[in-house]
């Protein structure tokens, strides 16, 4: 009985083990570990020898199980698949627990946020001047609201520059970027700005659609693809954080092109990671849910008002993921655990709960 127990409670940490390195951006818990799997297979396997209600080994009754019932060759194989799993785990790349040795240090040095100009992104600019110390590039189409931003910034004592460009075109884009490599060598990238597009499909025009595309995917390819090289020649131990979403986690009806955008983030972030993996600079991709943000303030959104996180608290966790250099942070429990579940329940059911929110929210809006 025993043995059953602790090889049950050895795959159930190993599984656990699995599912929460692979879909809960979080350290695993203690009880967790992959230590704790093989510790529970070792008891397991004593009380398998041991034949009875103990963890005593008694040697003389191996012989007698050695022919043993097929009862106690199935303990044994839970225990071991178990210690498996959790060692799979264990050297497989998690969300969390992937770190690099050294935290990012951003005292002093600089960091560019893009969509700098509003809600998350400006969050971060004041957490990363006023706690962190870092320089900032700021980057936004609103020159005034940057303006406004460098003003108060600028007496934490860092420096600050604002580049005015518009994301969604390649001529400022190139612009932007021959600035910034002309410009002391940046630390950090925040690829932050981005926009959505919340509404039925068949309503949205090209003309939006090409403009989330070439905001949300194309500059943030070609950031990455210009920046990258930059930070490993000339910033060392540098990174650039992702400002990804949940819903590249999985579909969001209704917003199925702004999720496909987050997929695409998600996915080129996690392939960077790899193709970066080894050399002196982090990926971190940050999968928020809904913040209290200029993008969730249409009408359309304001029945998911009680699911926003204030944007303060938000990049308070994102900054933090990034100094750690996770490979994929979500923050808040509530989201986390959508995302455990996104991976676990089927994706068509829950995608049908994610539409039924959605056109809940549209319908009550909808005049
Ligand atoms: N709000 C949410 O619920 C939520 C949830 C998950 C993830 N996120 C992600 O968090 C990030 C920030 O979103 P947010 O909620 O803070 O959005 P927001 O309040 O609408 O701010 C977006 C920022 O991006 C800038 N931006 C937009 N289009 C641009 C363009 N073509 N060129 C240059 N800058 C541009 C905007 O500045 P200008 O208008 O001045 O150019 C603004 O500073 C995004 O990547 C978003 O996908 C948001």
């Amino acid at each position: 009985m025993m043995s059953w127990i602790f090889g049950l409670l050895a795959l159930a940490v190993g599984i656990a083990n699995i599912a929460w390195k692979r879909a809960l951006p979080l350290p695993l818990p203690f009880l967790l570990r992959p230590w704790v799997a093989a510790v529970l297979s070792v008891f397991a396997g004593a009380c398998w020898v041991g034949g009875s209600e103990g963890y005593s080994v008694d040697p003389s009754q191996v012989a007698h199980i050695s022919a043993g019932s097929k009862q106690q060759i199935a303990v044994l194989a839970l225990a071991l698949a178990g210690l498996a799993l959790a060692c799979v785990a264990f050297a497989s790349p998690s969300s969390a627990a992937q770190r690099r040795p050294k935290k990012m240090d951003f005292r002093g040095r600089w960091v560019l946020v893009t969509g700098a100009s509003a809600g998350l992104g400006r969050e971060f600019a004041r957490q990363l001047a006023r706690d962190h110390g870092a320089n900032l590039i700021l980057l936004a189409r609103r020159k005034e609201r940057l303006d406004e931003l460098q003003a108060e910034l600028e007496p934490c004592g860092v420096q600050v520059r604002s580049l005015v460009a518009d994301l969604s075109k390649p001529a400022d884009v190139e612009q932007v970027l021959g600035e910034i490599l002309a410009g002391p060598p940046v630390y950090g990238v925040v690829l932050n700005a981005a926009v959505t597009y919340f509404g039925p499909q068949e309503k949205l025009d090209p003309r939006t659609f090409q403009t989330l595309l070439d905001t949300n995917v194309a500059s943030v390819v070609r950031f990455a693809s210009v920046l990258v090289p930059d930070i490993l020649n000339r910033a060392a131990s540098g990174g650039v954080l992702f400002v990804s979403s949940v819903a590249g986690l999985q579909p969001a009806p209704y917003q199925s092109v702004y999720s496909g955008s987050k997929a695409f983030m998600n996915h080129f972030a996690f392939g960077l990671w790899h193709e970066l993996r080894g050399q002196d600079i982090s990926v971190t991709t940050f999968a928020p849910g809904g913040i209290d943000t200029e993008m969730t303030a249409l009408e359309s959104f304001q029945p998911l008002a009680a699911w926003l996180m204030p944007a303060a608290t938000a990049a308070r966790l994102g900054l933090r993921a990034f100094q750690r250099r996770d490979y994929l942070y979500v923050p808040g429990f509530v989201n986390q655990l959508g995302a455990l579940l996104t991976r676990i329940l089927p994706r068509r059911f829950v995608t049908a709960l994610i539409a039924r929110a959605y056109r809940r929210a549209l319908e009550a809006t909808t005049h």
